[in-house]
């Protein structure tokens, strides 16, 4: 089993991490509605990270009355994820857990009714084995009924073309530029990205530059990432035992096209005959 890469520097700096991704709403807003479309009772978000997604969603747990758990393998991801929520009305904070943990091996003895993997968090899982490990754990956590739902980016073909040309090369793209409001500290990412076809492996270097008041730091983080297909996502739900019940394109509900930028994908796992289909709803 191999471990999410330490290479990862970006997860050492959750703030960084927080203002690179400040503008994307567009997964937010669309797992608040995809809670209100699905009533669950138990929700398990599985590398929620600083709770960029989780936090929202949590305000929707309380609005709706169902509780939310959230794991990650970085201490400091979920440290920030605490710091965020210790911010938050207390109704808020009481439907929220924050635990550490490998979305691989770990295991609640309490079932839910819906797990959660976003922002194409399952790209950390690098080999085969890793990625049967994380579907069967979350097929084995949910009640018959439940829902297991992943996003992914879709494969930007361009860029690994030109990454396989003769001889290889990775163009440097300027891919963020954000600023924190209130602080002023900037953030501006590029990135370079390598394609290996026969693993389906990006490695992708991700330079940064930071700018805070007069201090100016440049750091790089490695991340190797699984690049998936959408057939090969859509047989993972059905080898683990799933039915997929919905492919969208994008977070917007809309079908997948040709030019779609993600793959949201949504795997049931059978109601028994006779068996409930949902959790009993929490007080
Ligand atoms: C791209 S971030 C996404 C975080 C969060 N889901 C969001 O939408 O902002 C990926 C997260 O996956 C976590 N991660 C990587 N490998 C993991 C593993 N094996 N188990 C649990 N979390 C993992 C990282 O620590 C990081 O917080």
């Amino acid at each position: 089993m191999s471990h999410s890469s330490p290479n990862d520097v970006i997860y050492q700096r959750p703030d960084d991490f927080d203002l690179e991704h400040e503008r994307d709403e567009r997964d937010v807003v669309f797992y608040q509605q995809l809670l209100r479309r699905f009533r669950p009772s138990r929700v398990l978000d599985l590398a929620c990270g600083s709770g960029r997604v989780t936090l929202p969603l949590a305000r929707v747990a309380a609005e709706q009355g169902f509780n939310i758990v959230g794991v990650d393998v970085e201490a400091q991801m979920l440290a920030r994820a605490r710091q965020k929520c210790a911010d938050l009305d207390e109704r808020v904070q009481h439907r929220l857990t924050l635990t550490q943990g490998d979305m691989r091996t770990w295991r609640s003895t309490e079932p839910f009714d819906l797990v959660l993997i976003t922002c194409s968090s399952i790209a950390h899982l690098l080999t085969l084995d890793d990625r049967l490990a994380v579907w069967t754990q979350a097929f084995n956590h949910l009640l018959p009924g439940g829902r297991f739902v992943v996003d992914v980016t879709m494969p930007n073909l361009r860029v690994f073309a030109e990454s396989l040309q003769t001889p290889p090369r990775a163009l440097l793209e300027l891919d963020t530029d954000s600023i924190d409001a209130q602080t002023g500290r900037r953030l501006v990412r590029y990135k370079a990205t390598s394609f290996d076809p026969f693993e389906q492996r990006a490695t992708i270097k991700f330079f940064y530059d930071r700018f805070d008041g007069d201090e100016h730091n440049h750091y790089l983080s490695d991340f190797e990432s699984h690049v998936y297909f959408p057939d090969e996502l859509r047989l993972l739900f059905v080898h683990t035992g799933f039915d997929v019940e919905a492919a969208w394109g994008d977070y917007s509900f809309r079908p997948p096209r040709s030019w779609s930028r993600e793959i949201v994908m949504v795997g049931r796992r059978p109601a028994s005959r006779g068996e409930d289909t949902q959790l009993e709803r929490a007080s």
